[in-house]
């Protein structure tokens, strides 16, 4: 340890980089790599969106601006939470941060103190419990399995309330597992949440556009108002606009808690970059009509991938209702041998030996608390997919 702060030392290196990092070494070795842990979509920003951006650079609008978002994207939030989520924030109730990590972190380091525990479903985006861990928290899982939808039931909720419980983040469409919860089935875990006034909710709806055959979105706050006081509705660009390298994430909630955040930010990073804010805004109050051809898009995607991971031996891959992940579990799999001799184990023995073998390169469901699984993103090109599962399928096809 030393000189390297101890709070580092509850805190993992992300496993998802980890992979794209090996899958990289294995590529610029010459190996035929595809890598299919990459969270970001593969289509280009919307080009009205870089004029946006191109426009502010010309206009001058490079300078600092208010620490937590200019007055326009403010609006344009307030504008996007009323039309798209029926939800009335007023401006003073958002907050601008650089991407929709910053935004959660913001929220964590504003209002954790040693001891609280922060309640997080699982399986989790994998930085959840670490941003907990560097803000000083308690991460504590809520199990959910593949045969729940890897959705977490009223009663795994209620069993893990503590009146040590400070938040519970919530996330839907889930990554890694695509999971998204109907307004009833988010109606029976408000009606938890209800019960226990002590417990805030961080949503965090950033896959809300990646939705698919017309199921319908609901955020906490809309499926239950009584909880609007004590929800952060955190959200942004990143995903359904293509934006992942501009930065821009944002959130709706109670103004002390947004004032809170602004603190943070302001001793922090200040400011997220001016011309993004500024294709933020473009984003949306722009045309939204890139959004639907890019969810058929998507979806095309996401029926072939179950369908082929479905034919391969061992795997059982669920349909999921979102983002652009699935989730397969390869328990069948776990306890056979490769024909190089190595016995599968565990999920992580299952995704080392795949990348090994035949150079597709997925995450670990472990990694995201819920095993044996792996995550595959289907955010790649069509003929890219049908080659991986082609090839996961000669993998398990070829173990003993
Ligand atoms: C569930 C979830 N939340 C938040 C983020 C971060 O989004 P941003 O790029 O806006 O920081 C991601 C990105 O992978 C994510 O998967």
């Amino acid at each position: 340890m030393g000189f390297i702060a101890d709070s580092l030392s509850r805190v993992k290196p992300s496993a998802t980089i980890a992979v794209s990092t090996k899958a990289r070494e294995l590529k610029a070795a010459g190996r035929d790599v595809i890598g299919l842990g990459a969270g970001e979509p593969d289509f280009d920003t919307p080009e009205n969106i870089k004029e946006a951006a191109i426009r502010a650079i010309r206009e001058g609008k490079t300078k600092y601006t208010a620490v937590d978002g200019i007055p326009e994207l403010k609006d344009a939030i307030c504008g996007k939470f009323k039309r798209e989520n029926s939800l009335v924030y007023t401006p003073d109730q958002i907050s601008v941060g650089t991407g929709g990590k910053q935004v959660l972190y913001n929220a964590l380091i504003a209002t954790i103190n040693p001891g609280d525990e922060v309640l997080v479903p699982a399986p989790f985006w994998v930085s959840y419990p670490d941003m907990v861990a560097l803000a000083g928290g308690t991460p504590v899982e809520v199990p959910a399995t593949q045969e729940s939808g890897f959705k977490i039931t009223p009663e795994a909720l209620e069993a893990t309330i503590t009146p040590k419980t400070k938040w519970i983040i919530f996330n839907s469409p889930s990554n890694p597992s695509g999971a998204a919860y109907t307004a009833s089935e988010m109606k029976a875990l408000t009606d938890v949440l209800k019960a226990h006034p002590h417990v805030w909710v961080m949503t965090d709806d950033m896959y809300e556009h990646l939705v698919y055959d017309d199921f319908k979105f609901a955020t906490i706050a809309e499926v239950e108002p009584e909880l609007f006081d004590r929800t952060l509705t955190v959200n942004g660009v990143s995903k359904a606009y293509a934006m992942t390298g501009w930065r821009i994430g944002y959130a709706g909630g109670p103004q002390t808690l947004i004032k809170a955040m602004a603190k943070v930010q302001s001793q922090s990073t200040s400011n997220p970059s001016s011309v993004s804010q500024w294709a933020a805004v473009e984003a949306l109050n722009g045309t939204q009509e890139f959004i639907q051809p890019n969810n058929e898009i998507f979806k095309g995607r996401r029926d072939l991938v179950v369908s082929m991971l479905n034919q391969a031996g061992g795997i059982s891959c669920p349909v999921p209702e979102g983002a652009f992940y699935v989730f397969p579990s390869c328990a069948g799999t776990i306890g056979k041998a490769t024909p190089s001799g190595k016995t599968l184990a565990t999920d992580e023995d299952f995704v080392t030996e795949l990348l090994e073998a035949e150079g597709v390169a997925v995450v670990h469901g472990s990694a995201f608390g819920l095993g044996p699984n792996f995550r595959i993103s289907y955010a790649t090109s069509t003929e890219a997919l049908e080659e991986a599962c082609t090839r996961i399928q000669r993998f398990c096809g070829n173990l003993r």
